[in-house]
Order: structure tokens, then C-alpha cells, then sequence
């Protein structure tokens, strides 16, 4: 039988992407969601590429009798692969108890039912937001963490505290903690991406929007940074890259690849890539123009960071291979498609 894993967010936008890789490497995927950022039509979306349809359960993963439910209706988890969290870093500020209660009550509710249904690895979703403003760029898994900037990155810096005192008390599980840089594009099936509610707050979900004419103009938030061209700096990863990263992650702790219990990777490309720049490149791949005006620095924003991403290079033998302007097109080839269904 197939290695059973359970997704949490798996209808979201990176566990979705991860949930077709986990389906096409031969495992057995049951999702959990509450639909709160994402809906089931992402399953279909992902049946459609893979050709199978993982398990999907409508719930609530801080909920811990809803957790103990699945856990019992689906028997033989091996792993879980935790993308439940809510992400918006500005609500966070304006709404701290929810997310302190929603991401931290989800880690902790799953992590305690581990033991119990014999389930061994855990791969928790970061950011690289707990580097802060680092000192130096590019930034490897040894850089300092720094005060965190927002209550969303403060969940992120404290979950991975609780994973890994967890880990020192001999739970008895594994865990990789893996730390993202900007992950963006879409499948290249234009079946699945990003689908934020409301209006985007990310770069990229904004810049498709515009191009396509929901938004009149993009606003790029300073041009006085310490930089080349005086925009921010970071690293754009491609989604399916990012997600194909879970998957070797997942086989590596199930397979005691490592003798570690916890271990930390960085996923970027490795190259640090400019708002301007990002807008331009996007002009050159899809042959699209889009208006965008300086505007003001908004506040919070790290002016340049990107990864050093050798160790999962080395250690895990996974790397970024998607070329940038091919991952923009995939976004906006996302973006058609959203169109085409009349969605947005
Ligand atoms: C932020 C978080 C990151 C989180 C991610 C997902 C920090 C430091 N980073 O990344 O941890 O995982 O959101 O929600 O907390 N930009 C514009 N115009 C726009 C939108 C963005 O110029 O309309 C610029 C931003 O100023 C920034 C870059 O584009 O320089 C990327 O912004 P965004 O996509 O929001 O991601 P981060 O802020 O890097």
C-alpha cells in the first residue's frame, strides 16, 4: 500500500501544488481543510492534473476532536505535511489573537496526536521572515533570527521553538522545518495557483491582477532602498520547485534517511531579484506591459534578503530549477485561465 500522508491546507496555494507532487511520486494524500482561504474546487483541480483524487476532509485542524476523527477514519498517516496557517502578515497585526490562537492551536493540536496514531515526521511550513533584516545576504540556515517584524512572523519563530523543544522531550517524532523565501508562480497546467480573497496583498497575485485589467496600476512600495535600482530585494521561488521540496523532505524522514530529528532548510533559488527588476522580466516573458507607480516604503518590509540554499542542495539534493520568467508566465497563464472560468 501506499505511504498515507496527511496535507493540512492542502487546498491552499503551496499545499495544493505539494498535494499533486506527493499524488505523482506514488503516495497516498488525505487532505485537511477548513476552506477559510481556498475552495474545493481545488481538489477537482488537482485530480485533474494527477488523475486521482486524494481524500479530502472539510475541517478544522485546530479542532481537536475533528483532528482524532480523521486520524481514525484515515488510519496508517506516516506523515503530516502542516501548510494550515493563516499568512496575511498586515491582518496579522490588526487581528494578533487569531493568529496566534489559529497557528499555534493547529501545531500544537497535531503535534500532540502524533504519538498516539504512530505517526513519525512532521514538515512545517516557515518563512524566511524569522531571519528578519539580516545582516548579510545570502542568508544560510545559521544566520542569526532576528525580532520578528509581525505577529504572523512571531507564530512562525515560536512554532518552530515548540517543534523542537517537543522534539528535545523524546516525542518520539521527526521533523523538517523547511524556511521559504517568495514562493510564487503555478502549475504549468494552469489548473491550480494562487487565489487570494479580496485584493492581494503579495507582489504577484497584484502584478497578474493588473496586467489583466482588474487593478488600474501596481503600486511599487519605494524606490530609495538600499538596492541597485533602490527596490527590494528577494527570492522568488517557483511553487512547484518549493513543493517538490516536501516530498523529499517527506521520504527522507520516513525512510530514517537522517539520524537527526530536526533539521532546518532554507528553500530559495539562491538569487536575489528586484521589484523593478521582477516587473520587467515579467514584460519580457509574457509580452504583457504593466503600469505601476513608485509609491511610499510600506511598513514592515525587509529591504533585501535572499538564501543561501546549499544545504538542501547537498543535504537533500533537491534544488530551484525553474528559470524566473518561465515561473511569471506560469502566473499569468494562471491568471488567463481564472479569466476563461469567469472566476476572476
Ligand atoms: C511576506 C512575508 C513572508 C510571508 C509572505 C506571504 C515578511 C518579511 N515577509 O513576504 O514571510 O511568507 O509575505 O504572505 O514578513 N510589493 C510591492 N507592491 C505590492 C506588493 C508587494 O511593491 O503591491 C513589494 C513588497 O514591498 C516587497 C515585495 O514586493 O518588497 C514582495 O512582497 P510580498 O509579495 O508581499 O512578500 P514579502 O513581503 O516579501
Amino acid at each position: 500500500m501506499n505511504e498515507r500522508i496527511l496535507v493540512t491546507g492542502g487546498t491552499g496555494y503551496i499545499g495544493s501544488h505539494t498535494t499533486v507532487e506527493l499524488i505523482e511520486e506514488g503516495y497516498d494524500v488525505v487532505i485537511c481543510d477548513n476552506l477559510s482561504n481556498s475552495n474545493r474546487g481545488v481538489v477537482d483541480g488537482i485530480e485533474a492534473i494527477t488523475g486521482r483524487r486524494p481524500i479530502f476532509v472539510e475541517a478544522d485542524c485546530a479542532d481537536p476532536v475533528a483532528m482524532r476523527k480523521l486520524m481514525e477514519d484515515y488510519p496508517g498517516i506516516k506523515a503530516i505535511i502542516n501548510f494550515a496557517a493563516s499568512k496575511a502578515v498586515g491582518e496579522s497585526v490588526s487581528k494578533p489573537l487569531l493568529y496566534y490562537r489559529n497557528n499555534l492551536n493547529i501545531l500544537i493540536n497535531l503535534l500532540e496526536l502524533m504519538p498516539e496514531f504512530g505517526i513519525r515526521g512532521f514538515v512545517f511550513s516557515s518563512s524566511c521572515t524569522v531571519y528578519g533584516e539580516p545582516d548579510r545576504n545570502p542568508v544560510d540556515e545559521t544566520s542569526p533570527i532576528k525580532a520578528a517584524t509581525s505577529p504572523y512572523g512571531n507564530t512562525k519563530q515560536i512554532s518552530e521553538e515548540i517543534i523542537t523543544d517537543y522534539i528535545r522531550s523524546g516525542a518520539g517524532i521527526k521533523s523538517i522545518i523547511l524556511r521559504y523565501f517568495n514562493p510564487v508562480g503555478a502549475h504549468p497546467s494552469a489548473l491550480i495557483g494562487e487565489l487570494p480573497n479580496g485584493v492581494p496583498q503579495n507582489l504577484i497575485p497584484y502584478l497578474t491582477q493588473t496586467a489583466i485589467g482588474i487593478r488600474p496600476e501596481l503600486s511599487v512600495f519605494g524606490n530609495d532602498y538600499n538596492t541597485p535600482d533602490g527596490s527590494c530585494i528577494r527570492d522568488f521561488i517557483n511553487v512547484v520547485d518549493l513543493a517538490k521540496a516536501h516530498v523529499v523532505a517527506a521520504r527522507r524522514m520516513l525512510s530514517d534517511e537522517s539520524s537527526d530529528d530536526i533539521e532546518i532548510f532554507n528553500l530559495g533559488t539562491g538569487n536575489g531579484v528586484s521589484v523593478l527588476e521582477l516587473i520587467n522580466t515579467f514584460r519580457e516573458a509574457t509580452g504583457v506591459d504593466v503600469p505601476y507607480k513608485i509609491v511610499g516604503r510600506r511598513e514592515g518590509d525587509i529591504e533585501k534578503v535572499w538564501a543561501d540554499p546549499s544545504r538542501a542542495n547537498n543535504v537533500l539534493g533537491w534544488k530551484a530549477t525553474t528559470p524566473l520568467a518561465d515561473t511569471l508566465l506560469s502566473a499569468w497563464n494562471w491568471q488567463l485561465q481564472l479569466r476563461k472560468r469567469g472566476i476572476m
